[in-house]
């Protein structure tokens, strides 16, 4: 049960999603760029930057970090002040530790600032055992000492400095990929990184970081090379929009049998999730402002899907469209390659009345690291299937938002506890249902 009623959103379900909503900058890339600023000591500004508690979360740990960060929420525009940076107190960052993944990759720009960092242990959402092997080998091979003896986190240091080096990512890991672009800006020499990740957040963290001075350049098989510089310089930028969000918002049009204008959503990012979109039956119009997202009217149909990373369909995707595909006529097959257990949301809408099968085994032919492995990673949805109100408690981010989404088109009321879960990630989700025609309370 939600401890206060702060927590807890009651649904009276059944109504479609109608009207527009603006959705700002992306939760995975504004942070990231947030942390980009320590490494000059200069002032750089972001804008479109949403009001969400990893924002916060950032911020806070900048602030300790003797950063003056000033956040115009309004505006949404953040600047920061990377003048002074100074070693933050273990206890103070450790009470930050747990809300955000985030803080693992302050290691680079504090190595280059301090020549040395602490991070917490980490937290973020529960889909899987999120280690960070690949983070501290890339770390290590670009001449850090990571001492994982400190019972509250990492102590890693850089006596010598940071020096450039080849380095293979076993897993396109979106973090990873970050930490060494992070990390190798400024190391000596030149950094190969191959096997990376190249999401469209990692691209604008790229731009953000030539802005400040980096050469940085991506070969067509992944491969980054880095030539370290001495100095970086403050960065003026406009984040890109979260399409994690625009795709959420058009999954809940479809579920909902609603029609929903996303200010600010753009193409290129999605285009991906708009192909599936399309083949499930749902609607879009593509427009300078933004994408209008659709349900016809019509029977919607099945897909199958593979999630991966970019330009795959992206796993953040998955969830809220699993509520829609609950309402396709047929079988529909989610094959999850990027989290071994990003499925546990399905238990409360199977609740509701939603007929959905997890599989251990590999339902498609995408080469996948938990081939064998005993994770139930493979969905089988069957619809279309009535969804009845209930009781719900938020898991996680994205599975917390799918909850909602099944709560506003089911038939009845809905409490859902936990409901503060999705302010890390939903900028005023609360408002935007609200402006969307929905019964809440
Ligand atoms: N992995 C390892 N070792 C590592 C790092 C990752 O095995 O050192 C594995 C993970 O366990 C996972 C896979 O590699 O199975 C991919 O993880 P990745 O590092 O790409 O994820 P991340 O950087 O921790 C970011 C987003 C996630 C998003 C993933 C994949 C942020 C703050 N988070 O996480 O976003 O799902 O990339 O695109 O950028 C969300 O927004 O709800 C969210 C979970």
């Amino acid at each position: 049960m939600a401890e206060n009623s702060k927590d807890l959103l009651h649904v009276e379900g059944g109504k479609p999603l109608v009207g527009s909503i603006q959705v700002r900058g992306a939760k995975n890339f504004v942070s990231k760029a947030m942390v980009a600023a320590l490494l000059a000591p200069d002032t750089s500004v972001l804008k479109n930057v949403p009001q969400i508690r990893d924002v916060h979360v950032v911020s806070d740990l900048l602030r300790l970090h003797g950063v003056n960060v000033d956040v115009d929420e309004a505006a949404g525009i953040v600047t920061i002040d990377a003048k002074k940076v100074q070693l933050a107190d273990v206890a103070d960052v450790d009470t930050l530790s747990g809300s955000s993944r985030i803080p693992i990759l302050f290691s680079g720009p504090l190595l280059h600032r301090l020549g040395e960092a602490f991070i917490p242990a980490l937290g973020g959402c529960n889909i899987g055992g999120r280690p960070i092997d690949f983070h501290l080998e890339t770390l290590r091979k670009l001449g850090a000492k990571v001492d994982k003896e400190h019972a509250d986190g990492i102590h890693i240091t850089a006596p010598d400095g940071l020096h450039g080096a080849k380095i293979h990512l076993p897993y396109p890991s979106v973090g990873a990929t970050e930490q060494t672009l992070l990390a190798a800006v400024q190391a000596e020499g030149k950094t190969e990184l191959s096997g990376a990740a190249t999401e469209p957040e990692i691209m604008d963290l790229v731009a953000v970081l030539q802005k400040m001075g980096a050469i940085i350049s991506v070969d067509v098989d992944r491969t980054f090379r880095i030539e370290g510089v001495k100095e970086l310089k403050g960065y003026r930028h406009t984040s890109l929009t979260d399409r994690i969000e625009a795709a959420s918002w058009a999954s809940a049009a479809l579920a909902t049998q609603g029609d929903i204008f996303v200010k600010g959503a753009t193409q290129p990012e999605m285009m991906t999730f708009l192909n599936v979109f399309r083949k499930i039956g749902g609607q879009f119009d593509i427009t300078d402002e933004g994408i209008r997202f659709w349900h016809p009217g019509n029977e919607l149909k099945p897909v199958a899907i593979e999630t991966d990373v970019h330009p795959g369909f992206m796993t953040d995707w998955q969830q809220p469209l699993v509520v829609a595909l609950t309402q396709a006529n047929g079988l529909s097959i989610v094959h999850e390659t990027v989290y071994e257990q990003r499925f546990g949301f399905t238990r409360p809408l199977v609740d509701m009345g939603a007929t959905i099968q997890l599989y251990k085994e590999c339902l498609g032919s995408l080469p996948c690291r938990f081939q064998q492995r005993n994770y139930k990673h493979s969905a089988v949805i069957f619809g279309p299937t009535p969804l009845t109100g209930r009781e719900i408690d938020v898991p996680d981010l994205r599975g917390g938002f799918s909850h909602l989404i099944a709560a506003l088109a089911a038939s009845g009321p809905s409490d859902v506890n936990g409901i503060s879960l999705i302010d890390r990630g939903y900028e005023d989700f609360r408002g935007k249902l609200v402006a969307l025609g929905a019964d809440i309370d």
